[in-house]
């Protein structure tokens, strides 16, 4: 298959997929969801991932259809079928299918599997990064499916001849990017802004801070601005489709680029880390 996908158990390839008009995606994109690389058929990550989709359906009161476990044996089942083992790997649970209601639909959610060809950037070439002011809501530490003011910063990066956006809240603190976590090498320490409700809690972001400290490199998950971003040594960009990307210019201006050898360090472990995990 070249692309594949999965509604509460029918599969197809993802063009021939229909879903029913009354999910409650389609009426509050009421859902959550996951996402990450698969390599040589091995799905990289995968109880991190798993963790993390289960937890985000926890903090909305949303039914699982599956256990942990069945879900990732489904994956793989899914992930087996393909053309390609170098894979997009994203499933997401909607709240039930009822008529447009407010109140929550009874029973256990709909599970969505989507998996489409994709390769893992090495992070050799650097990137450039827009800045916008993060006007999203107070709940981004859950991996919900409302995502329009990501949307409208990717494409702003896009026309802005941009790779990613960078989210700050007023005050200038940086929360995180549009679609992945970012960070600062300032003075050989790695600053990254901590884990509350402002940002997404990166599954790549937990294994660049793990990463930094086996490489005995100081890491301090601490609020910091735009401004430090501007000044500092190193602007690193993480996700789990670009595992350790770094920018050489942010709205225009030259950013980074003064602590070249630690972020090679940080960049070829990380990507070590996962060529190694998911080697033949
Ligand atoms: C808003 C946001 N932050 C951060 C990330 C990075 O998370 P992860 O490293 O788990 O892919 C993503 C990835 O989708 C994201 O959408």
């Amino acid at each position: 298959m070249k692309t594949l996908g999965y509604y509460n158990g029918k599969f197809g390839e993802l063009d021939e997929m229909t879903v029913p008009m009354n999910d409650r995606v389609c009426w509050f994109g009421d859902g959550v969801y996951d996402a990450g690389p698969a390599r040589n058929y091995k799905i990289f990550a995968i109880d991190e991932h798993i963790d993390r989709f289960f937890n985000s359906a926890r903090l909305l009161d949303m039914k699982m259809p599956v256990t942990k476990q069945e879900l990732k044996d489904l994956l793989q089942e899914m992930v087996n079928k393909m053309d390609t083992g170098n894979l997009f790997v994203y499933y997401q649970l909607t709240r039930g299918t009822g008529i447009r209601n407010h109140v929550f639909t009874e029973g256990p959610g709909n599970l969505w599997i989507m998996l489409k060809p994709a390769e893992i950037s090495d992070g050799m070439k650097p990137i450039k990064l827009i800045s916008t002011e993060d006007t999203r809501f107070f709940h981004c530490n859950i991996k919900t499916l409302n995502l329009i003011p990501s949307v409208m910063a990717a494409e702003k990066a896009k026309k802005a001849g941009a790779d990613e956006t960078v989210f700050y809240r007023p005050g200038g603190r940086v929360t995180e990017c549009a679609h992945s976590n970012c960070h600062i090498i300032k003075d050989g320490k790695l600053i990254t802004a901590p884990t509350d409700n402002l940002i997404l809690p990166g599954i790549a972001r937990a294994h660049l801070i793990r990463m930094c400290k086996k490489l005995e490199i100081p890491v301090s998950e601490t609020p910091y601005t735009l401004d430090e971003m501007y000044n500092a040594d190193e602007v690193l960009v993480t996700s789990s489709s670009n595992l350790c990307l770094h920018a050489n210019e942010l709205d225009g201006r030259p950013v980074g680029g003064k602590a070249p050898e630690l972020l090679e360090k940080i960049r070829a472990a990380l990507i070590d880390e996962f060529t190694e995990a998911t080697a033949i």
